[in-house]
């Protein structure tokens, strides 16, 4: 079947894997209320493109903590890929190389830092869980220094797992010939069945509840990596993730996996943006699937997007192939919406180009200097 958008490899994944792996990659949290705002909330920022601009060359490139990248589209941490398609996180990495864009490579991945580093070149992060052994975790920060990854993305949304009740139903556990490769050895690689989502009791018994603002300072003892936090919804959370010095800050709900009735990252976006006044980049993750969603995240001050779901989607119907599309289908849409919207380049979209549902009160761009 000929793929035209990102979101048709939901539906072959769902054919091709076993329930619990489908249900674990595809649910969020409780009501999945926030699962389906993620989504909905983008078709409440319509467009107001400009017309008559030469469009003729458009420059998608941006730098990201220095790196430059082919495109603001990244891809956001997800856990066990090996689940989806028995090359997993290195189909991922290759992908990501291949397109200039980023990884970012999920502690609870089923291939290593080192295993990922030794599929190439390419800019990588590693997103960081704080287990309640802090050695563990300063070691496992230090391996990621060494195997080249260029920042941490330490994910703050998660001192217990949410409900994701199709996992408890499934009693979710990681299939017997995988394992968590970061913590190989270690006693922590695997992620048994109980009695409950194995996940959230893996969690529950390894995952540091504590952690709090000065563990953010603390991990920048330990490393001169760039701190991304990952999981900030609020403008009083942005304020307080640059005092404690982070490098930048990802808005994201988890992919609505943890807290259920938070709004859609698109939604939360605008707050945290003129809360950081500029000091640091703010990202975006959640329900990006559009080219239109990655223009609406940037009018609004992102920095770049990152996806989850579309990677294991497109990379258990079609493994390293399959990622290449889901990132070649999202440039090529974001570069005709930037084109239609009369944008050459990334700083040329602006607030202005867009119009969003809770804009009412806001005033329209002044007349009438036209300002071509
Ligand atoms: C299957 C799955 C696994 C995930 N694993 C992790 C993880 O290990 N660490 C993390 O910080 N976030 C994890 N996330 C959240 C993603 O990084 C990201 O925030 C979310 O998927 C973005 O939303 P989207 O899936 O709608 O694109 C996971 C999400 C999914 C769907």
């Amino acid at each position: 079947m000929e793929i035209t958008n990102v979101m048709e490899y939901e539906a072959i994944a769902k054919q091709k894997l076993p329930k619990m792996i489908y249900d674990y990659y595809a649910s969020g949290a409780e009501d999945q209320w926030t699962l389906q705002e993620n989504r909905n909330a983008f078709s409440r920022i319509l467009f107001r493109p400009r017309i008559l601009i030469d469009v003729s060359k458009i420059d998608l490139t941006t730098t990201v903590l220095g790196f430059k990248m082919s495109m603001p589209i990244m891809i956001a941490p997800t856990a066990m890929q090996k689940m989806a398609h028995p090359d997993g996180e290195y189909a991922t990495a290759r992908a990501a190389s291949a397109a200039g864009t980023i990884m970012t490579l999920s502690s609870w991945a089923t291939s290593s830092v080192e295993e990922v580093a030794s599929t190439g070149p390419g800019i990588r992060f590693f997103q960081l869980y704080v287990h309640k052994d802090r050695n563990l975790v300063a070691q496992l920060v230090r391996r990621a220094e060494r195997a080249d990854f260029k920042a941490i993305a330490l994910t703050v949304d998660t001192p217990r797992l949410g409900r994701r009740e199709a996992d408890i139903k499934n009693r979710f556990s990681l299939p017997p010939f995988l394992t968590l490769k970061n913590f190989e050895g270690l006693d922590l690689g695997k992620i048994d069945k109980t009695n409950d989502s194995g996940l959230a009791s893996y969690v529950a018994g390894q995952i540091d509840r504590s952690l709090s603002w000065k563990d953010v300072k603390w991990l920048q003892t330990i490393t001169k990596l760039p701190i991304l936090l990952k999981g900030v919804l609020t403008a009083e959370d942005a304020r307080l993730a640059i005092e404690a010095g982070a490098a930048g800050i990802i808005v994201s709900n988890h992919g609505a996996r943890q807290l259920d009735y938070v709004p859609a990252t698109i939604m939360a976006l605008e707050e945290v943006v003129k809360a950081a006044q500029g000091q640091v980049p703010v990202f975006l993750d959640g329900g990006v699937r559009r080219g239109t969603d990655v223009f609406k995240a940037l009018a609004l001050g992102a920095s770049g997007v990152f996806i989850g779901r579309p990677v294991v989607f497109s990379l258990a119907a079609d493994g390293e192939a399959g990622v290449r599309k889901v990132l070649q289908i999202l440039h090529d849409e974001f570069e005709l919406t930037m084109a239609l919207c009369g944008c050459r380049s990334l700083k040329e979209i602006t607030r202005d180009h867009i119009v969003t549902e809770w804009d009412h009160c806001r005033r329209l761009p002044p007349l009438p200097s036209a300002r071509l």
